[in-house]
């Protein structure tokens, strides 16, 4: 009875091994899933972040200030930090990249740059080997220094840059900026 378990396993484990070679054959590559990581203060960026995550579906990972501010303080220092391109404390990932191919890395531009949590995020990021689009979200027309800033950070960290976008959200509503996202996006690779 024991020989006939062992067996049985055996057969089950050479199956399971060899339809995963043939996966991974076929495709060049086992298919990975895609992240989308963003900041947001007032909602925007978010809203990217979800039409994004509906398209391929992907995970969704926010991230968050370690440190409560009050609007004044967030935004004030926030600029200051951003100019400075410098990070502050976030709270801890639920996430390992490594289970990704693809991330795409959102920001709120403040101050012509990309947000401080975003610095954080990507000063600890390892990107090796993973196709990486930036994108920010801003009032105004001109991201300014904030995609080449965030594509030089993610490009030092192993990141192969397949993409960016900016999205201007200044006097849009949440439908308009859905309509905008969804054609940005609509070249991109799935
Ligand atoms: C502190 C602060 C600084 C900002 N600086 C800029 C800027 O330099 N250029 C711009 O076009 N928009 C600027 N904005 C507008 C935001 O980039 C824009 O509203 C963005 O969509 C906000 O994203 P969120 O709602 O995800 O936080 C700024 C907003 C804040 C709060």
């Amino acid at each position: 009875m024991k020989s006939l378990i062992a067996k049985i396993i055996l057969i089950a484990f050479v199956f399971v091994s060899f339809n995963n070679t043939v996966l991974i054959a076929k495709g060049g590559k086992a298919k990975m899933k895609t992240l989308v990581v963003y900041y947001s203060a007032t909602g925007n960026t978010e809203i990217v972040a979800k039409e994004i995550a509906k398209k391929y579906n992907a995970d969704l990972v926010k991230l968050e200030d370690f440190k409560q501010r009050s609007k004044f303080v967030l935004y004030v220092y926030g600029s200051y930090c951003a100019l400075k391109d410098k990070g502050w404390d976030i709270k801890p990932l639920n996430v390992n990249l490594k289970d990704y191919s693809k991330v795409f890395v959102g920001s709120p531009v403040w101050a012509g740059r990309q947000v401080p949590a975003i610095n954080t995020f990507l000063t600890n990021a390892d990107f090796t080997g993973k196709e990486v689009i930036p994108f920010v979200t801003m009032g105004g027309r001109n991201p300014a220094k904030s995609i080449p800033k965030m594509s030089s950070k993610i490009s030092s960290r192993g990141g192969k840059i397949t993409g960016s976008f900016a999205i201007q959200t200044g006097g849009k509503t949440p439908e308009e900026i859905s309509g905008v996202v969804k054609e940005k996006i609509s070249h991109f690779t799935e």
